[in-house]
C-alpha cells in the first residue's frame, strides 16, 4: 500500500492500521529487557504481552495486540497529573513549585533534588511528581485523590480504577519515595504532608489502563486538551504546550536525549511496560510491553516509537 507522509498528516487509516500491524510483527519477538523487580506485583507480569495503539486526533483508533489488557500506569501517570496542576493553579506557579529543567538522572534520584539550585527537579520524575501530586486542589488527601482520579479518568474518557494489589506491594516498598518527600519539605517544596503525598502518588501510579487507554489519553494531549474521543475539553491547550515540554525534557530520565534524538517527539515511559508518544496535532501512540531496559523504559515501546515515527513522518524537527 502507497503511504504518502510527505504533506505534514497523517497517511490514510488503512494504511496507519497496516504499519502498526508491520510494526507489531516487527518487534513481537524482540526478546530484550527485563520487568521491574522493585515493585514485587510488578515481577511476575506476562512478557510476552505486547500492543500498540494509535488514537488520530480526529477520534480514529488504530489497535493491534495485547492494547484491553489492564496494567498499572505508573509514570505514565505523571504528564496528566501535571496537566491537572497547572490548570488548577497555573503553568508560572507550577513551573516555580515544580522545576522544569532537565535532571540527567534516574527517575527515583535524590540527588536530582540536592543538585538543583532550588529542590525543584521535573514533573516527570518521582521527586516533582510528587510535589505535584501534593499540589493537588482538596482540603483532604481524600478530595486530593478525588480530583487526580477523576481527572485522570477524563483524560482516558472512562473511570479507572485503582489495582489494589500494586498499590499494596508498592505501598510495602516505598520507602524511598517516602524519604523524597520529607527531603522536599526541607526545601519548602513539597506542599502538603509528605506522607500523605507519597500515598496518593502512589495510588496514582496504581491506576489501571490498557495501551488503548493511554493512547487516547496522548492523543488528548495531542490534540489541544480535548479528548479526541469523547469531546470533552480536560484541561486548556496552553497546558498540552507546557507539559509536551517536561516530556521531551525528562519524560525518558537520563534517556531524554537519546529518546529525542531517535524519535523528535514527546514521549513517557512507565515501570510496568506502558509508553506514551505525542505527535502534536496529529495522534497519541500507546504501547504496552513489560521488559525495560536499565533506565526502566520499555524495549519494545521505544522501538516501535522510533519505528513509527520514522514511517510515520512524525518527527517535530
Ligand atoms: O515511583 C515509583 O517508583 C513508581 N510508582 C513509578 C516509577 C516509574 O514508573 C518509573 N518509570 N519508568
Amino acid at each position: 500500500m502507497a503511504c504518502n507522509v510527505s504533506n505534514g498528516r497523517l497517511p490514510s487509516p488503512e494504511c496507519v492500521q497496516t504499519l502498526i500491524e508491520e510494526t507489531h510483527e516487527k518487534f513481537r519477538t524482540v526478546n530484550e529487557g527485563a520487568n521491574a523487580d522493585y515493585i514485587p506485583a510488578l515481577a511476575g507480569a506476562p512478557t510476552e504481552l505486547f500492543g500498540i495503539c494509535l488514537t488520530e486526533t480526529s477520534g480514529v483508533v488504530h489497535e493491534v495486540g495485547d492494547t484491553n489488557t489492564p496494567f498499572s500506569i505508573q509514570s505514565v501517570s505523571k504528564p496528566f497529573v501535571f496537566a491537572l496542576i497547572c490548570q488548577a493553579i497555573g503553568e508560572d506557579a507550577a513551573r516555580e513549585k515544580l522545576g522544569a529543567n532537565s535532571t540527567g538522572l534516574p527517575f527515583n534520584s535524590v540527588l536530582a533534588i540536592e543538585r538543583s539550585k532550588d529542590g525543584t527537579t521535573n514533573p516527570m520524575v518521582n521527586a516533582g511528581a510528587i510535589a505535584a501530586a501534593s499540589l493537588a486542589p482538596g482540603g483532604s488527601a481524600e478530595e486530593k485523590w478525588a480530583f487526580l482520579r477523576d481527572g485522570l479518568s477524563r483524560f482516558a474518557g472512562r473511570t479507572l480504577e485503582l489495582d489494589l494489589t500494586v498499590y499494596e506491594s508498592e505501598m510495602a516498598t516505598n520507602q524511598r519515595n517516602q524519604g523524597i518527600a520529607s527531603l522536599l519539605g526541607s526545601y519548602q517544596k513539597m506542599y502538603w504532608d509528605p506522607a500523605e503525598a507519597t500515598d496518593i502518588y502512589t495510588r496514582q501510579c496504581s491506576l489501571n489502563v490498557t495501551a488503548r487507554d493511554l493512547s487516547i489519553m496522548a492523543a488528548t494531549l495531542a490534540n489541544g486538551g480535548v479528548n479526541p474521543v469523547t469531546g470533552e475539553s480536560v484541561v486548556d491547550a496552553i497546558h498540552c504546550q507546557h507539559v509536551l515540554a517536561v516530556m521531551v525534557t525528562a519524560g525518558l530520565y537520563e534517556n531524554s536525549g537519546d529518546w529525542l534524538y531517535a524519535t523528535g517527539l514527546p514521549g513517557k515511559s512507565g515501570v510496568s511496560g506502558g509508553m506514551i508518544t505525542v505527535a502534536p496535532g496529529k495522534g497519541g501512540l500507546a504501547t504496552f510491553s513489560s521488559p525495560l531496559d536499565e533506565a526502566g523504559n520499555s524495549v519494545r515501546g521505544q522501538l516501535t516509537a522510533r519505528h513509527l515515527s520514522e514511517r510515520l513522518g512524525l518527527n517535530l524537527f
